[in-house]
């Protein structure tokens, strides 16, 4: 167990990247791929920068990395972008994150659509900026067809939350006689959860050095394999993804089988 904690050093850019990325190919790529997107803040320290700054390059990343999980093959792409615990940072941090999926989808979402990306997101709408919602909404409207790689913003999210809620609409579909205890398992509660539609994550890469979900998808990651690694977000480039993936696919996933 310790042994799969330690984290990862990354290696030198390898010169044979295409080579790498040919050879990933020709295994099982991971379908579901989760991000804890951390480091954005100590980023921006290190450069004697505001925070946002740092959130600002993050957001960066995440186009980069999504054009890449693209051409690998992956199927779902899910980055933790705001937690329903990060309503407790600073108003302008929190209003400057808030502005961020406007600006990127602003920026990018015509390459997305053109590289047939589907935009989704699941966290709670509610208490999202109409302004961020809308940006959102749209993004997903315009991408509904689209086949490709499903880039999934977990926006206002939380896993006890989710589970709670999900927990909530359980008894009251029971009350109601839509579901009864003998119909309820592990495949039916988890059409109650935000991910209803996705696989679990076959893969979770945390940056920054911080070893923990934070709130993060704790019921879907239950068989996910974890890969920490020390780099901060902004740092993140399609060297660690591509590493990360060789990683994932030297491991044996067993699924509490032998
Ligand atoms: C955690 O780093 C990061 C966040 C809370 C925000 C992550 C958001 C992005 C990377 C941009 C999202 C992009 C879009 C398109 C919405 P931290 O601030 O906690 O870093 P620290 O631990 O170093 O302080």
């Amino acid at each position: 167990m310790l042994d799969k904690m330690k984290l990862w050093k990354s290696q030198p850019i390898s010169s044979n990247f295409q080579e790498r990325v040919m050879r990933i190919k020709k295994q099982e790529v991971p379908s579901h791929v989760a991000i804890i997107m951390d480091g954005n803040g100590r980023w921006a320290k290190k450069r004697a920068l505001p925070r946002v700054a740092g959130h600002h390059e993050g957001m960066k990343v995440v186009r980069k990395i999504t054009k890449l999980a693209n051409e690998l093959g992956v199927k779902t792409l899910t980055v933790y972008a705001f937690s329903t615990e990060n309503w407790k940072r600073p108003k302008m941090e929190v209003d400057f994150l808030m502005k961020l999926p406007e600006e990127f989808l602003g920026t990018f979402l015509p390459e997305l659509v053109k590289e047939n990306v589907q935009v989704k997101m699941m966290g709670y709408r509610e208490k999202l900026p109409a302004h961020t919602l809308r940006a959102v909404e749209s993004a997903i409207n315009e991408t509904k067809n689209n086949t490709g790689l499903i880039l999934n913003f977990a926006l206002n999210y939380g896993s006890r939350a989710e589970i709670l809620e999900a927990v909530k609409h359980v008894l009251n579909d029971s009350n109601n006689g839509i579901i009864s205890e003998k119909d309820l398992n592990e495949e039916t509660f988890s059409s109650y959860l935000m991910t209803s539609e996705l696989a679990d994550p076959d893969l979770l890469i945390r940056t920054s050095g911080e070893i923990r979900l934070s709130n993060f998808m704790l019921w879907q990651l239950a068989y996910s394999e974890f890969w920490f690694t020390d780099v901060l977000w902004p740092d993140f480039g399609e060297e660690h993804f591509v590493e990360a993936i060789e990683v994932y696919q030297n491991r044996q996933r067993r699924f509490g089988g032998v």
